[in-house]
C-alpha cells in the first residue's frame, strides 16, 4: 500500500515530464494479490471480463519487472533497483537500457525481436483487448522500453549488438541487480561479420511494430490495432527496419547464421537456420511499406527455401509456421499487397490440421498439453503457446466455419491447460492464484545470493515475480515448483508472448472467468509430486554431464534434443516419400 501510494505520488508530478509515449493512468495498475484470483467475477455477462483484465495487465507488469538500465520515475515494481548503466561502455556506446532476458541478467538481441514481433503482431490484430482493459499505454511504454533499446543497439546501417552480458560468467552469478558481476561485454554483428538471422529477426520486429505504430491493421478480426498510433515513431522503426533488412540480405560478408559471428551467442541463443527471419522480415515489410513486391519477395524466399510443407513449433528461433498464417492474413485483408490468397490458406490449413488433428511430430500428455519431445524438455508450455496463439489468429481466416471452430477450440483447451486445468491444478502464471507457481527461477526476484543454495535460500521468494508464464511441466504433467528447476520453473521474455495475444483476445471475446478462478488454494499442495524432477537441471543419474541451472546445460540438452528431433523428422520424411511412392 506504502509502494502504491508513493508511486501514485510520482506518476502525478511527473506526468508532464514523461515524453515520447501515451501517459500511464494517474492511478497505475499493479497486481492485486494472488487470492484474488480464487475469487469468481460476480457478473461473468460483460466485456471486458475484470479477471482477464488483470491477467492481461499481469503479463505487461512481468515486463516491467525485467528492466534493466535507468528505471523510469514511473516504474511500478517498487524491489527494482537502477542496474547494468555502463552496458555499452566498452565499445564507447550507449547500451543501457532493455530487458534482461530470463532468470539471468544478459540481454539477448535474437528472442527480444521475436518477443517485439510477436506482440505487436497480436496486438495489431487483437489490440481492442489492449484498449478495453486500459493496458494500452502499458503495452507502449512495454514496447518502446524494448525498441529503444533495439534502436540503440543498431547504431549505424550494418551494425547489430546481439548480446550484452556473458551467458557463461552470468550464470555463475545468482543475486540481486545492484551486484550484477561486471565487465559487461558488447557483442555485435557488421558487414564482414554478418549474422543473417538475427539482422532479419530484428528487421521483423521493427517491421511488425511499425506496422502497429502506423495502424496498418491486418482486418481479420472484427478488431483495430491498439491505440498508440504514432506516426513519427512509426517512420523512425521503419527506417531501422528496411536498413536491417538490406544488412541481411546483402552483407559483404554473405548469409550466415549469426553465431559464426558471434561465438559467445552459442551458450545461450544460437539459431538453426536464417531463412524463416528472411522470409518473415520480407513479409512484415510488405505490409508496413505497403509493398506487393516484398510480399513476392517473401514468396521467392519460401519457395527457393522450401519452408512450405514443414510441421515444426513456433519459437524464438523458429518461425516458419508463422509465415503461412501471415501470408494469409496479408492476402485476404490487403488484396493490394497480396496475392496467392487459397494457396496460402491452404498451407496454413494443412500446418493447423496437423496440429489440432494428426499433431506429428508432436503429441497430447495424458493431461491435454500439446508436447513435441525435444522442444517440450524445456519451457514445455512455449510450443502448446504459441500453437494456440496462431490458432487464435488464423481462426478468422479459416476457409470453412467448422475448421475456425475446430482450431478454436484447441486453441481453448491449450490455454486452458495452462491456466490451470491440469492434473496439477496449476495456473502456470506467476501471482494469478494461490496455486500459481512460488519458485520461479529468477535470479532477479529471487532474494538469495548464494548460488550453490539457489532452492532453500530464502526459503521464500523474495518478490512475487508477477505475470511471469513459467516454463511448465514435464512429459507426465507434472510440476514440482522447485527455483533451480530452470526447465519447468524459468520464466523468459519470449514465454511470456504468446499467452499476451491470447488474453488480448480474451479480453475482447469472452465474458466468462479464465479457469483458475474456480481453483481454491491448497490444490496444487494435495497434488504436488514427491521428489525431485528428472531433467536437464536435476540429472536422473549422478554421471549425468549436466549442472545444476542456466543456459550451459540447456544448450547441451538443447543440442542433443534437437538432433533426435532432426533425425525422427528425416525418418518421418523418408516414411512420408516412401508411402507416397508406394
Ligand atoms: C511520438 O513518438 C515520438 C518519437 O518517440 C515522440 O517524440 C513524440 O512525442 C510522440 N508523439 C506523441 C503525440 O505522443
Ligand atoms: C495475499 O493475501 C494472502 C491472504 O490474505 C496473504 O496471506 C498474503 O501474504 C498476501 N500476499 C502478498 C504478496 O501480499
Ligand atoms: C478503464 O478505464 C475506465 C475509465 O477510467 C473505467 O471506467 C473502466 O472501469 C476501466 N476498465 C478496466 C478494465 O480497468
Ligand atoms: C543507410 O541506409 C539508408 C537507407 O535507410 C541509406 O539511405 C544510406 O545510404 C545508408 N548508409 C550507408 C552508409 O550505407
Ligand atoms: C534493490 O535494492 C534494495 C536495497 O536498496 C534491495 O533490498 C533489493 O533487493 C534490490 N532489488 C533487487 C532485485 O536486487
Ligand atoms: C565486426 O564483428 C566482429 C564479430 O563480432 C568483430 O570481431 C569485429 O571487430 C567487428 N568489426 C568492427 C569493425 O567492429
Ligand atoms: C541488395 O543489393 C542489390 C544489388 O546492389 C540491390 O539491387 C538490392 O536492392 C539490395 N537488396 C536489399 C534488400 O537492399
Ligand atoms: C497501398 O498501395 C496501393 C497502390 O499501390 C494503394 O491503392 C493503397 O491505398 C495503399 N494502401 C495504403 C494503406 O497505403
Ligand atoms: C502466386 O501468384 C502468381 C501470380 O498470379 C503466380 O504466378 C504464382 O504461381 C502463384 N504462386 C502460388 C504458390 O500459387
Ligand atoms: C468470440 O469469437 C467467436 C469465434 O470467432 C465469435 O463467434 C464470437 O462472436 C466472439 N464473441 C464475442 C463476444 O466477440
Amino acid at each position: 500500500m506504502q509502494h502504491f501510494l508513493l508511486i501514485s505520488i510520482l506518476l502525478l508530478f511527473d506526468l508532464a515530464t514523461v515524453h515520447c509515449q501515451i501517459p500511464l493512468p494517474s492511478t497505475p495498475y499493479l497486481p492485486p494479490n494472488a487470492s484474488s484470483g480464487a475469487q469468481p467475477s460476480p457478473s461473468q455477462s460483460t466485456l471486458p471480463n475484470p479477471q482477464w483484465s488483470n491477467l492481461l495487465g499481469n503479463l505487461i507488469y512481468f515486463y516491467d519487472a525485467q528492466r534493466s538500465g535507468k528505471l523510469p520515475s514511473t516504474n511500478r515494481v517498487p524491489w527494482r533497483n537502477d542496474s547494468a548503466l555502463d552496458d555499452g561502455s566498452d565499445v564507447k556506446l550507449d547500451l543501457s537500457g532493455g530487458y534482461y532476458d530470463a532468470g539471468d541478467y544478459i540481454k539477448a538481441t535474437y528472442p527480444l525481436s521475436f518477443t517485439l514481433m510477436s506482440i505487436c503482431w497480436g496486438a495489431i490484430e487483437f489490440g481492442q483487448g489492449y484498449d478495453m482493459s486500459n493496458q494500452t499505454a502499458y503495452l507502449d511504454s512495454m514496447l518502446r522500453w524494448g525498441l529503444d533499446w533495439l534502436i540503440k543497439a543498431h547504431p549505424s546501417n550494418s551494425t547489430l549488438y546481439v548480446l550484452v552480458g556473458d551467458a557463461n560468467t552470468d550464470d555463475a552469478y545468482w543475486g540481486g541487480d545492484l551486484g550484477i558481476p561486471k565487465p559487461r561485454t558488447s557483442y555485435q554483428i557488421n558487414d564482414t561479420s554478418p549474422g543473417t538471422d538475427a539482422a532479419a529477426g530484428a528487421s521483423a520486429a521493427f517491421a511488425a511494430c511499425s506496422a502497429l505504430y502506423n495502424n496498418q491493421p491486418l482486418k481479420v478480426s472484427s478488431s483495430t490495432p491498439a491505440s498508440l498510433q504514432n506516426t513519427t515513431y512509426g517512420a523512425e522503426l521503419l527506417q531501422h527496419a528496411q536498413q536491417l533488412y538490406s544488412f541481411a540480405v546483402n552483407a559483404s560478408g554473405g548469409q550466415r547464421l549469426y553465431q559464426v559471428s558471434v561465438p559467445a551467442v552459442a551458450a545461450a541463443y544460437g539459431s538453426s537456420t536464417y531463412t524463416d527471419e528472411l522470409a518473415l522480415a520480407a513479409l512484415f515489410l510488405s505490409l508496413a511499406q505497403n509493398s506487393s513486391s516484398l510480399f513476392q519477395q517473401a514468396e521467392s524466399f519460401y519457395s527457393t527455401y522450401s519452408l512450405g510443407n514443414q510441421n515444426g513449433i513456433l519459437n524464438w528461433d523458429s518461425k516458419t509456421p508463422a509465415l503461412a498464417l501471415l501470408f494469409t492474413q496479408i492476402a485476404s485483408t490487403r488484396p493490394d499487397i497480396g496475392r496467392n490468397l487459397s494457396s496460402w490458406q491452404a498451407e496454413a490449413e494443412r500446418y493447423f490440421d496437423n496440429v489440432i488433428n494428426i499433431r506429428i511430430p508432436g503429441f497430447l500428455t495424458k493431461g491435454g498439453l500439446l508436447f513435441y519431445n525435444g522442444y517440450s524438455d524445456t519451457s514445455s508450455l512455449n510450443p502448446a503457446l504459441t500453437a494456440a496463439m496462431m490458432l487464435f489468429m488464423y481462426a478468422p481466416s479459416a476457409s470453412t466455419w467448422e475448421k475456425q471452430q475446430a482450431y478454436i477450440a484447441f486453441a481453448n483447451n491449450q490455454l486452458n491447460y495452462a491456466l490451470g486445468n491440469n492434473p496439477m491444478s496449476v495456473p502456470y502464471i506467476v501471482g494469478s492464484n494461490p496455486n500459481s507457481p512460488q519458485n520461479p527461477h529468477s535470479a532477479i526476484a529471487s532474494g538469495g545470493n548464494d548460488i550453490s543454495q539457489v532452492d532453500t535460500s530464502p526459503p521464500q521468494e523474495a518478490y512475487v515475480l508477477y505475470g511471469a508464464v513459467v516454463g511448465g511441466p514435464d512429459v507426465h504433467d507434472q510440476f514440482f515448483d522447485i527455483r533451480s528447476d530452470w526447465p519447468e520453473t524459468e520464466p523468459a521474455l519470449d514465454i511470456n508472448t504468446p499467452m499476451l495475444t491470447l488474453a488480448a483476445w480474451k479480453v475482447m471475446n469472452d465474458t466468462s472467468d479464465p479457469f483458475f478462478t474456480s481453483l481454491k488454494a491448497g490444490e496444487y499442495d494435495a497434488r504436488r509430486p514427491k521428489g525431485t524432477p528428472c531433467d536437464g537441471a536435476f540429472p536422473c543419474n549422478s554421471n549425468s554431464i549436466f549442472q545444476k541451472g542456466g543456459k550451459i546445460a540447456m544448450i547441451v540438452v538443447l543440442a542433443v534434443v534437437g538432433s533426435v528431433i532432426l533425425g525422427l523428422f528425416g525418418y518421418w520424411m523418408v516414411l512420408a516419400f516412401t508411402n507416397k511412392k508406394a
